[in-house]
Protein backbone atom coordinates (compact mmCIF):
# COMPACT_ATOMS: atom_id res chain seq x y z
CA UNK A 1 0.00 0.00 0.00
CA UNK A 2 1.00 3.71 -0.18
CA UNK A 3 0.34 6.73 0.91
CA UNK A 4 -2.54 8.69 -0.81
CA UNK A 5 -4.94 11.98 -0.67
CA UNK A 6 -6.79 12.24 2.59
CA UNK A 7 -10.14 13.08 2.30
CA UNK A 8 -13.24 14.30 4.72
CA UNK A 9 -14.87 10.85 5.09
CA UNK A 10 -10.90 9.83 6.20
CA UNK A 11 -11.95 12.01 9.30
CA UNK A 12 -13.87 9.79 11.68
CA UNK A 13 -10.85 7.00 11.57
CA UNK A 14 -8.54 10.09 11.41
CA UNK A 15 -9.74 11.38 15.04
CA UNK A 16 -9.65 8.27 16.66
CA UNK A 17 -5.93 7.68 15.62
CA UNK A 18 -5.01 11.00 16.79
CA UNK A 19 -6.88 10.33 20.36
CA UNK A 20 -4.75 7.07 20.11
CA UNK A 21 -1.37 8.98 19.46
CA UNK A 22 -1.52 12.29 20.94
CA UNK A 23 -2.33 13.29 25.10
CA UNK A 24 -3.52 16.92 23.52
CA UNK A 25 -5.71 15.64 20.18
CA UNK A 26 -7.04 17.88 17.58
CA UNK A 27 -10.71 17.62 16.79
CA UNK A 28 -12.14 16.11 14.21
CA UNK A 29 -13.40 19.94 13.08
CA UNK A 30 -9.17 21.11 13.12
CA UNK A 31 -9.03 18.53 10.60
CA UNK A 32 -12.00 19.16 8.53
CA UNK A 33 -10.87 23.15 8.46
CA UNK A 34 -7.37 22.42 7.86
CA UNK A 35 -8.23 19.96 5.16
CA UNK A 36 -10.33 23.48 3.56
CA UNK A 37 -7.37 25.45 2.59
CA UNK A 38 -5.47 25.43 -0.37
CA UNK A 39 -1.71 25.22 1.06
CA UNK A 40 -2.38 22.49 3.29
CA UNK A 41 -2.21 18.53 1.80
CA UNK A 42 -2.91 15.80 3.49
CA UNK A 43 -2.10 12.04 3.20
CA UNK A 44 -3.72 8.93 4.20
CA UNK A 45 -2.29 4.72 4.14
CA UNK A 46 -4.87 2.11 4.29
CA UNK A 47 -3.90 -1.31 5.54
CA UNK A 48 -4.52 -4.73 2.98
CA UNK A 49 -8.78 -4.02 3.85
CA UNK A 50 -8.46 -0.65 3.22
CA UNK A 51 -8.69 0.20 6.86
CA UNK A 52 -6.87 4.10 7.54
CA UNK A 53 -3.87 3.41 9.93
CA UNK A 54 -2.04 6.66 9.15
CA UNK A 55 -2.07 10.03 8.35
CA UNK A 56 0.03 13.37 7.53
CA UNK A 57 -0.94 17.19 7.27
CA UNK A 58 1.45 19.31 6.04
CA UNK A 59 1.42 22.86 4.43
CA UNK A 60 3.14 25.71 1.82
CA UNK A 61 3.38 28.95 3.17
CA UNK A 62 5.58 30.96 0.32
CA UNK A 63 8.62 28.81 0.01
CA UNK A 64 8.63 27.38 3.60
CA UNK A 65 6.65 23.97 4.26
CA UNK A 66 5.56 22.87 7.35
CA UNK A 67 4.87 19.38 8.98
CA UNK A 68 1.50 20.19 10.91
CA UNK A 69 0.61 16.20 11.96
CA UNK A 70 1.76 12.75 11.32
CA UNK A 71 0.08 9.51 13.13
CA UNK A 72 0.44 6.06 12.93
CA UNK A 73 -2.56 3.94 14.71
CA UNK A 74 -0.70 2.28 17.65
CA UNK A 75 -1.08 -1.90 16.15
CA UNK A 76 0.15 -0.66 12.68
CA UNK A 77 3.59 1.15 14.11
CA UNK A 78 7.57 -0.30 13.02
CA UNK A 79 5.98 -0.80 9.48
CA UNK A 80 7.78 2.14 7.55
CA UNK A 81 3.68 3.63 7.62
CA UNK A 82 5.39 6.82 9.14
CA UNK A 83 8.42 7.02 6.82
CA UNK A 84 5.94 6.69 3.72
CA UNK A 85 3.72 9.41 5.23
CA UNK A 86 6.39 11.78 5.93
CA UNK A 87 8.45 11.31 2.11
CA UNK A 88 5.01 12.06 0.56
CA UNK A 89 4.44 15.24 2.63
CA UNK A 90 8.10 15.80 1.22
CA UNK A 91 7.34 15.29 -2.49
CA UNK A 92 4.06 17.34 -2.23
CA UNK A 93 6.19 20.62 -0.65
CA UNK A 94 9.16 19.60 -3.42
CA UNK A 95 6.44 19.94 -6.18
CA UNK A 96 5.55 22.78 -4.74
CA UNK A 97 8.44 24.39 -5.14
CA UNK A 98 9.38 24.40 -1.14
CA UNK A 99 13.08 24.89 -0.45
CA UNK A 100 12.75 24.44 3.55
CA UNK A 101 10.34 22.11 6.00
CA UNK A 102 9.74 22.76 9.68
CA UNK A 103 8.41 20.58 12.59
CA UNK A 104 7.65 21.11 15.80
CA UNK A 105 7.94 17.73 18.33
CA UNK A 106 8.23 16.82 21.81
CA UNK A 107 11.98 16.44 22.91
CA UNK A 108 10.38 13.33 25.26
CA UNK A 109 9.09 11.82 21.97
CA UNK A 110 12.06 9.72 20.36
CA UNK A 111 10.73 7.61 17.64
CA UNK A 112 9.52 10.64 16.34
CA UNK A 113 12.87 12.81 16.22
CA UNK A 114 14.71 9.02 14.99
CA UNK A 115 12.30 9.60 12.10
CA UNK A 116 12.95 12.81 11.53
CA UNK A 117 16.29 12.60 11.51
CA UNK A 118 16.77 9.84 9.32
CA UNK A 119 14.64 11.60 6.61
CA UNK A 120 17.62 14.33 7.00
CA UNK A 121 15.89 16.62 9.62
CA UNK A 122 18.23 18.59 11.66
CA UNK A 123 17.40 20.07 15.36
CA UNK A 124 17.09 24.04 14.90
CA UNK A 125 15.92 24.98 18.51
CA UNK A 126 13.75 25.09 21.03
CA UNK A 127 10.21 26.71 22.09
CA UNK A 128 9.57 27.05 25.77
CA UNK A 129 6.40 25.61 26.82
CA UNK A 130 5.27 24.54 23.64
CA UNK A 131 2.78 22.21 24.17
CA UNK A 132 0.20 21.72 27.13
CA UNK A 133 -1.49 18.36 28.88
CA UNK A 134 1.47 17.89 29.61
CA UNK A 135 3.23 20.94 29.18
CA UNK A 136 6.64 20.86 27.76
CA UNK A 137 9.08 22.79 25.10
CA UNK A 138 8.99 21.79 21.66
CA UNK A 139 12.11 20.97 19.95
CA UNK A 140 11.87 22.77 16.54
CA UNK A 141 13.57 20.52 12.97
CA UNK A 142 14.50 21.85 9.32
CA UNK A 143 15.28 19.98 6.60
CA UNK A 144 16.91 22.27 3.74
CA UNK A 145 15.15 20.65 0.53
CA UNK A 146 18.03 21.81 -1.49
CA UNK A 147 21.16 19.80 0.44
CA UNK A 148 18.93 17.02 1.42
CA UNK A 149 19.13 16.27 -2.20
CA UNK A 150 22.75 17.08 -2.37
CA UNK A 151 22.99 14.55 0.08
CA UNK A 152 21.63 12.05 -1.81
C1 LIG B 1 6.26 8.60 15.16
C2 LIG B 1 5.38 7.62 14.35
C3 LIG B 1 4.54 8.43 13.36
C4 LIG B 1 6.30 6.65 13.59
O1 LIG B 1 5.46 5.84 12.74
P1 LIG B 1 5.93 4.37 12.29
O2 LIG B 1 5.02 3.94 11.21
O3 LIG B 1 6.05 3.49 13.48
O4 LIG B 1 7.39 4.70 11.73
P2 LIG B 1 8.25 3.79 10.72
O5 LIG B 1 7.90 2.35 10.91
O6 LIG B 1 8.13 4.37 9.36
O7 LIG B 1 9.72 4.04 11.28
C5 LIG B 1 10.66 4.83 10.57
C6 LIG B 1 11.88 5.06 11.43
O8 LIG B 1 11.52 5.86 12.57
C7 LIG B 1 12.29 5.43 13.71
N1 LIG B 1 11.39 4.90 14.72
C8 LIG B 1 10.08 4.58 14.59
N2 LIG B 1 9.59 4.13 15.77
C9 LIG B 1 10.62 4.16 16.64
C10 LIG B 1 10.74 3.84 18.01
N3 LIG B 1 9.70 3.38 18.73
N4 LIG B 1 11.95 4.02 18.60
C11 LIG B 1 13.01 4.49 17.91
N5 LIG B 1 12.95 4.82 16.60
C12 LIG B 1 11.77 4.65 15.98
C13 LIG B 1 13.23 4.35 13.21
O9 LIG B 1 14.42 4.97 12.80
C14 LIG B 1 12.46 3.80 12.02
O10 LIG B 1 13.29 3.19 11.08
P3 LIG B 1 13.63 1.63 11.22
O11 LIG B 1 12.32 0.91 11.36
O12 LIG B 1 14.34 1.31 9.95
O13 LIG B 1 14.48 1.49 12.44
C15 LIG B 1 4.47 6.77 15.31
O14 LIG B 1 5.27 6.23 16.33
C16 LIG B 1 3.34 7.56 15.94
O15 LIG B 1 2.25 7.67 15.37
N6 LIG B 1 3.59 8.10 17.14
C17 LIG B 1 2.55 8.89 17.86
C18 LIG B 1 2.26 10.20 17.16
C19 LIG B 1 3.52 11.03 16.99
O16 LIG B 1 4.36 11.09 17.87
N7 LIG B 1 3.61 11.74 15.85
C20 LIG B 1 4.70 12.66 15.58
C21 LIG B 1 4.38 13.97 16.19
S1 LIG B 1 5.65 15.20 15.90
Amino acid sequence: MAPRPLCHADLPAVATIEAQAFPDPWSRQAFAEMLTHQHVCGFGFDDGEGTLVGYGLCSLGGDEGEILNLAVQPRARGRGVGSALLEAMLDWLRGQGASCVFLEVRPSNHAAIELYRRAGFSPLGVRDGYYRRPREDALTMVLELGAEEARK
